[in-house]
């Protein structure tokens, strides 16, 4: 597929079909995915992936969470269709059976831990459009941000930051296209 078109056409999906994603496409998908520029080279990603069991204590946590979410919710006017849809997503990831985290390794300098996670989350950008191009679906979540501590622990990682997880599946929804608010181009001459 020619690059303009997998940028424009990958859509964050948030309903997926009960097809399981073959774990040599995803391994061969998270592979190419490293080949993104990093800060220094320092190359200071990690993918994590949860499926089986490993899935089933994320959506518990992520249920947890879900308990949490319906006031700040509220706060932020969505109205009571899209909160209950946004609950209930949080709470099953969509029925997607394979779950990607992205990690940034931690670094004590302040500059560098942002030059990280930039490089990881370039990285987890090249696997999701990577993923759209295979046919599959995601969607970035960084709603995880607020239990970061109690993923990773569940992973069995430390001394790294989340830059996001997404469910990987195949698309059971064609959500439409959000238009680009505005043109933030500028020119300097
Ligand atoms: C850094 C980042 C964080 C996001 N976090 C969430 C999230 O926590 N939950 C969610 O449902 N979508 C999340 N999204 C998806 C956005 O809502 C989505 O990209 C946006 O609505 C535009 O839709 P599109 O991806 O289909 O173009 C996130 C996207 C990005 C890039």
């Amino acid at each position: 597929m020619e690059l303009e078109r997998v940028l424009r056409d990958r859509r964050s999906i948030r309903k997926f079909t009960g097809r399981p994603v073959p774990q040599d496409l995803l391994d061969s998908l998270l592979r190419k995915a490293l080949w993104a520029p990093s800060g220094m080279n320092r190359q200071p990603w990690k993918f994590v992936v949860l499926r089986g069991s490993a899935l089933q204590k994320l959506l518990a946590l992520s249920s947890g969470l879900a308990e949490s979410m319906d006031e700040p919710l509220k706060a932020q006017k969505f109205n009571d269709k899209m909160r209950s849809f946004i609950i209930g997503y949080f709470k099953n990831l969509g029925g997607a059976g394979s779950v990607v985290a992205g990690l940034s390794r931690h670094e004590e300098s302040a500059a560098e831990d942002y030059a990280n996670v930039l490089s990881a989350a370039a990285a987890f950008y090249n696997f999701l459009l990577l993923a759209h191009e295979a046919g599959l679906a995601t969607c970035w979540m960084t709603g995880y941000v607020s239990v970061e501590k109690q993923l990773l622990n569940l992973m069995g990682v430390q001394g790294h930051r989340l830059v996001g997880i997404t469910p990987v599946g195949y698309p059971d929804q064609a959500p439409p296209v959000p238009p680009r608010k505005h043109e933030d181009l500028v020119w300097l001459e």
